[in-house]
């Protein structure tokens, strides 16, 4: 993967953190794309410390030109991206009936339009390359639905969509597009759902076969695979990586 360079949103905390520093680790030029500037710049530096390379850059995925800007920037400072995981995401929970329009805009604007504007702002670039690897983290969730998170997992499950379609449609341009719905992750989102009660997480873990909460590193492993080259013919995939929880 040493000649790749790799955009990772939401790669500042939590899973996205996980997988920029596994790609980095791996040989690929990663670029953090994270609403939170200073994190992803401290992200970054984290990695360039242990030798990778990596740059930081304020991202916001609902706005178009900014992902624009971002990507002509990376193009510039590590060569063209060829590898784009989406990671960024939000989760609001409440009753379907109290439910606000606006949060439920906000939660589709970051976690499906986020998604698919980075696809399409990434895409011409890989195909012009003739080689590209997408990976779509969605959710666990869209398996078998979370009561008081109607915006959240119908975001996951149109994610899981958005990917059969871009699979199909840029197969015969060398680009895999995958999605990896993560089962129980620690990370700061889980900890904001367990601190707002909802999940009563000794359930969810004794339902969890293999008997454990998942950690950040156990979907990067997932997708250093998927970006791989030897990955080259899978695409469309649904991945769990859940602990057999949904199968
Ligand atoms: N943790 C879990 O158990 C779990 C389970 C299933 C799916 N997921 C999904 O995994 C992904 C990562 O979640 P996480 O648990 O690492 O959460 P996290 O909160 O630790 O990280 C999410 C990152 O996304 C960034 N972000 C939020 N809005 C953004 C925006 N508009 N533009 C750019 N960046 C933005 C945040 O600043 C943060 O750095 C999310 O899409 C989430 O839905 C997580």
């Amino acid at each position: 993967m040493t000649t790749r360079t790799a955009i990772v949103t939401g790669g500042a905390s939590g899973i996205g953190g996980a997988i920029s520093k596994r790609l980095a680790a791996d040989g690929a030029r990663v670029a953090i794309f994270d609403i939170n500037g200073d994190a992803a710049k401290n992200a970054a530096a984290a990695i360039e410390e242990k030798g990778g390379t990596a740059i930081g850059l304020a991202v916001d995925v609902t706005n178009r030109a900014g992902i624009d800007a971002g990507i002509a920037d990376v193009g510039a400072r590590l060569g063209r991206p060829t590898i784009l995981v989406n990671s960024a995401g939000i989760t609001l929970a409440g009753p379907t009936l109290e439910f606000t329009a606006a949060d439920w805009n906000t939660v589709l604007a970051i976690n499906l339009t986020g998604t698919f504007d980075c696809c399409q702002a990434a895409l011409p670039g890989m195909i012009e390359e003739g080689w590209g690897r997408i990976v779509n983290i969605s959710s666990s969730s869209m398996h078998s639905g979370v009561a008081r998170m109607a915006a959240y997992v119908s975001s996951k499950a149109a994610v899981v969509g958005l990917t059969k379609v871009l699979a199909l449609e840029f197969a015969r341009n060398g680009v895999t597009v995958n999605t990896i719905p993560p089962g129980f992750i620690e990370t700061p989102m889980l900890d904001g759902a367990k601190a707002g009660g909802v999940f009563d997480m000794e359930k969810q873990l004794a339902n969890t076969p293999v008997g454990r909460i998942g950690q950040p590193e156990d979907i990067a492993a997932a997708c250093a695979y998927l970006v791989s080259e030897e990955a080259s013919y899978v695409t469309g995939q649904v991945i769990g990586v859940n602990g057999g929880r949904n199968t």
